[in-house]
């Protein structure tokens, strides 16, 4: 509405001026809570001009699309391209939905085509078969079951991984097939480098392309610089702390905060698996879940752990805060509200339900994030409370100029409080914590037993992760959660939950042969494998295939994690070969994994994927696993006699 309008905002004329103005669904899906963080800040902007709705993809009901105008998408990527978590449901249902202009006397070219290896004997059959339907496939028609949308895709991702941003992607190609036109090229904002910055962008301009193409006329520059720059989401004034009795437990919090139900694990036991002369530690978490069927498993799935913040981080910030509540008190924090009745704005405290009522000390400890370096958001936030001017200054530039943050991020890597000792006229007020930090998030580790070797437990192999930033000055950094489960003691609880993992199962029939590629913790599901073969053998009476296990590690004395065990599972045939890569042993020559691929597997590789409908796992560092599959492509165009890039298409259709 014209900014100078004279006519006062009534309720009712709210209404009206809604109802005319053209809806905008923001889809997100999340794994961090960033993607709907930046929805949400792109529904602000949106709502200067339009009527927005900001949902969460798992809310959304696929069956509204058709009748969309405008859809806007921002999501991340998980694990190997896949949609997070709360996208699933959504990606499936997108991807099933049909185009009704196909014809449909071509059904075949509607399917999706797959290799079904079962049926395949020969290698030439399979070679064959593949690119006959790959070419099929080129001919796919899809035309349009969303006629009149409008959208544009954001994908967050981490260019340090393979299929960054794929299922933004995949998305953005999917909207467009059913008929969706696209009113912006996809915009992807990458986690290692001026992430916020590529966000920002793309939102101003998405603004700007959806008002041209509804015709409505806003300033796009503007209105991004008063939702990004000038307006702060946290204002000292709208923030209040009040005192609550009634505070949950750990676990309840989480399982609030997250939204997801969080169990109780008791820890067994924590050893070291790495010799005592190693300046590194890898343990072997042994956790009790007896009584707890949510957390029943297969191997190969994850499990996720909330840590706990290391207390003397906890202390540092506690003594910076210029208002803490006392220690022992629960608070909650509650945010001004002005809401207009009638014609008269009222304003009242409402609580806000981010986190529950807990001690600050409690929510710095076990819900915040407080780590991370501080996002360019947050440093504007800080810059704003800093008292002398100089660091004002400096936290100001810090904060819009993405090229000099992205330097001090990487460099110094610093948590909140190396911040607070870099800006000594900083002081934080609680609120600003409670409500603007991000929320220490779960980390994910492969199980690393099987159950019917280890029931009602779940073992995790864990690197302990201690590393100085690049710049090599700054103090030691220290893992959160491999530096907490290195601490627990028998008896300690560790909240968990269970992530299935559906595409690195075992295969179901016992007689498949896997080849297994696992250096350092990247054996940690395989364990879980190897173990469930021997059961199948032993107690099950099964036939078991061949299962090739290749190991790397740096020094045969030193790192070589589970060695006895693995001997002893090959001597009584769950593994049929264990083969070692070492990379920094005086006594052999330097390998790594994929050298083993090269050099003795061959013949292996081809036939267990190509001829004998096999499978071929890989878990550990992305950069390993990108030299591994690398050598695995060399190997099918030279075995298949396909080209390089063939090969890699087969690769994908594989995975
Ligand atoms: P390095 O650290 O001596 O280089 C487990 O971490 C093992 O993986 C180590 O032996 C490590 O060797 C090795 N590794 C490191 N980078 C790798 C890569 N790109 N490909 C395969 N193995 C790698």
């Amino acid at each position: 509405w014209p900014p100078h309008s004279a006519v006062k905002f009534s309720a009712k004329l709210m209404v009206q001026v809604m109802a005319r103005r053209v809806k905008a669904t923001i889809l997100y899906a999340t794994e961090t809570g960033k993607s709907r963080t930046y929805a949400w800040n792109l529904g602000e902007l949106f709502r200067r001009a339009f009527d927005p709705k900001v949902l969460c993809m798992d809310e959304y009901d696929i069956v509204s699309l058709e009748h969309e105008t405008l859809v806007l998408v921002v999501t991340s990527t998980f694990g190997n391209g896949d949609p997070p978590e709360s996208g699933e449901s959504f990606a499936k249902a997108l991807m099933e939905m049909s185009c009704p202009y196909v014809s449909s006397t071509q059904p075949e070219q509607q399917k999706s085509y797959k290799i079904r290896f079962n049926s395949v004997s020969q290698s030439d059959g399979l070679v064959a078969s593949w690119k006959k339907k790959r070419k099929q496939s080129s001919n796919t028609d899809s035309a349009g079951a969303l006629g009149t949308l409008r959208f544009s895709v954001f994908g967050l991702g981490s260019r340090a991984y393979p299929h960054f941003c794929a299922f933004a992607h995949a998305v953005d190609t999917r909207l467009e097939e059913l008929g969706g036109e696209r009113i912006l090229a996809m915009g992807e904002g990458d986690e290692l480098c001026a992430q916020e910055e590529a966000f920002r962008t793309w939102a101003k301009h998405v603004f700007q392309a959806a008002c041209d193409t509804f015709c409505v006329g806003d300033d796009a520059e503007e209105a991004a610089r008063e939702i990004f720059t000038t307006r702060q989401s946290w204002k000292r004034q709208k923030y209040q702390l009040s005192v609550r009795d009634n505070p949950l437990d750990t676990l309840t919090g989480l399982s609030h905060v997250h939204k997801r139900r969080v169990f109780p694990c008791r820890v067994l036991s924590v050893q070291n698996l790495q010799s005592k002369e190693s300046s590194r530690a890898t343990i072997l978490v042994r956790l009790d879940t007896a009584g707890q069927p949510e957390l029943q498993y297969l191997p190969g799935d994850h499990v996720g752990i909330f840590p706990a913040n290391r207390p003397e981080l906890v202390q540092e910030l506690l003594e910076r805060v210029e208002d803490p509540p006392p220690d022992e008190e629960p608070v909650a924090v509650e945010f001004l509200e002005t809401a207009t009745s009638g014609e008269s704005p009222k304003a009242s405290w409402v609580p806000l339900s981010r986190l529950p009522p807990c001690t600050l000390r409690q929510a710095l400890t076990f819900f915040l994030d407080i780590t991370t370096p501080p996002s360019p958001q947050l440093l504007q936030l800080l810059a704003t409370l800093a008292e002398d001017g100089a660091e004002r200054e400096q936290l100001q530039r810090l904060s819009q100029d993405a090229r000099q943050y992205e330097e001090w991020k990487w460099f110094q890597c610093p948590t909140l409080g190396q911040v607070l000792e870099q800006f000594p006229s900083l002081a934080l007020p609680a609120s600003l914590l409670l409500t603007q930090l991000p929320l220490l998030q779960p980390r994910y580790y492969s199980v690393s037993s099987a159950p019917s070797a280890h029931p009602g437990q779940i073992h995790l192999t864990v690197a302990v992760l201690a590393y100085h930033s690049q710049d090599g000055q700054g103090p030691l950094h220290f893992g959160v959660c491999s530096t907490w489960l290195a601490q627990l003691q028998e008896g300690d609880t560790v909240p968990a939950f269970i992530r299935g993992a559906p595409s690195f199962r075992l295969p179901q029939d016992p007689s498949v042969p896997c080849i297994l590629v696992g250096p350092g913790t990247g054996i940690a599901p395989f364990r879980g494998f190897w173990q469930q073969r021997l059961h199948d053998m032993e107690t099950e009476g099964l036939r078991v295939g061949e299962m090739t296990l290749v190991f790397g590690c740096r020094c045969a004395r030193l790192d070589h994690l589970y060695q006895q065990e693995a001997l002893e599972a090959q001597q009584k045939g769950a593994l049929s070969r264990v083969l070692t890569a070492f990379s920094r042993d005086p006594d052999v020559p330097k390998a790594y994994v994929q050298d083993i691929l090269r050099t003795q597997l061959v013949g292996d590789v081809y036939q267990v994927l190509c001829q004998r409908g096999g499978h071929l796992y890989v878990c550990g560092d992305v950069t390993m696993a990108t030299g591994v599959l690398q050598t695995v492509q060399q190997i099918l165009a030279q075995e298949g006699g396909m080209t390089l890039a063939e090969a890699g298409d087969l690769i994908s259709e594989l995975r």
